[in-house]
């Protein structure tokens, strides 16, 4: 069997004395997108703010094509091919879309403030293909209109598609998008799934945390479903959608009894 790209294995994580996530084990083959759903406080973010370095995991190893990601800091995950958006959108207002993309990319590279202040020709030619790059994934999210414009113009839709580009300025091999249509209007819903399908095919290997279930069922050839920071479920939208332990876990047992009962 070919190694898969991501492979998480045993994740944990406690706050306190709470089990956020409990031995989490999940593959993401290479070229695939695979969503993470379950209900509020299940550990969505938890896992992948852990696997993308962002929160210390208490046990658990994670590999990206089997080189281990495990305990490293963000930068240097996103600079091994690995990053990812925030459920709450993150963007410097002041700064131009184009600014904030290369600001991205200045992070996710962590050259570190001392290589900047020497403006090296290697720093210039660097920000030059950063900027390159940035122009580039604006046009694939559609904004390029705005590039030189401040992101306090763009709506919460738009602010969505620059952070889908911001994290693909570090040429990721995958990305694991944090609710990227929470709160959206249906048209940008559906502008942003467009986006989504045009980046995996362009190569991009997407993890996708979401609650509306349908864009998910959509776009994902597998489902990791968690449920009090436990794996209840993991295989193809179709089994997902039917399995027993998914129902009850987002209806409630009697729910997922009733609509059972109906015949679906
Ligand atoms: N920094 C933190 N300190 C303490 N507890 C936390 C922290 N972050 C998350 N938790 C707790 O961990 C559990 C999992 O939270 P998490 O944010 O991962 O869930 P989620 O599945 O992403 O939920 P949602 O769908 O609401 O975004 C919740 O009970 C939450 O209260
Ligand atoms: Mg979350």
């Amino acid at each position: 069997m070919s190694t898969p790209l991501l492979e998480v294995r045993g994740l944990s994580k406690h706050y306190f004395g709470l089990t956020a996530v409990d031995a989490l084990s999940f593959q993401v083959e290479a070229g695939t997108i695979v969503g993470l759903i379950g209900p509020n406080g299940s550990g969505k973010s938890t896992s992948i703010d852990c696997i993308s370095g962002f929160q210390k995991a208490d046990a658990g190893e994670w590999f990206l094509d089997g080189r281990s990601l495990t305990g490293l800091a963000p930068h240097r995950i996103a600079r091994a091919g690995l990053t990812r958006t925030f459920q709450t959108v993150r963007a410097y207002d002041e700064l131009s879309l184009l600014e904030n993309l290369c600001v991205a990319s200045q992070e996710s590279d962590g050259a570190g403030w001392l290589a900047s202040l020497r403006r090296s020709a290697e720093v210039r030619d660097k920000e030059a293909r950063a900027a390159a790059r940035g122009r580039l994934l604006l046009e694939t999210v559609g904004l390029s209109h705005y590039a030189d414009a401040p992101a306090a113009i763009l709506s919460y839709g738009q602010r969505k598609l620059l952070a889908i580009a911001a994290s693909m300025m570090a040429h990721p091999r995958v990305v694991v998008l944090d609710e990227p249509v929470a709160g959206v209007n249906p048209t940008m819903v559906r502008r942003i799934e467009q986006v989504i399908q045009q980046l995996n095919s362009e190569g991009v290997t997407l993890v996708i945390v979401e609650h509306n279930v349908d864009f998910v069922m959509n776009l994902c050839q597998r489902v990791v479903v968690l449920e009090s920071g436990q794996k209840i479920a993991d295989g193809p939208p179709g089994l997902i959608r039917s399995d027993p332990r998914v129902l009850a876990a987002y209806l409630g047992q009697a729910g997922a009894t009733a609509y059972e009962a109906q015949g679906r």
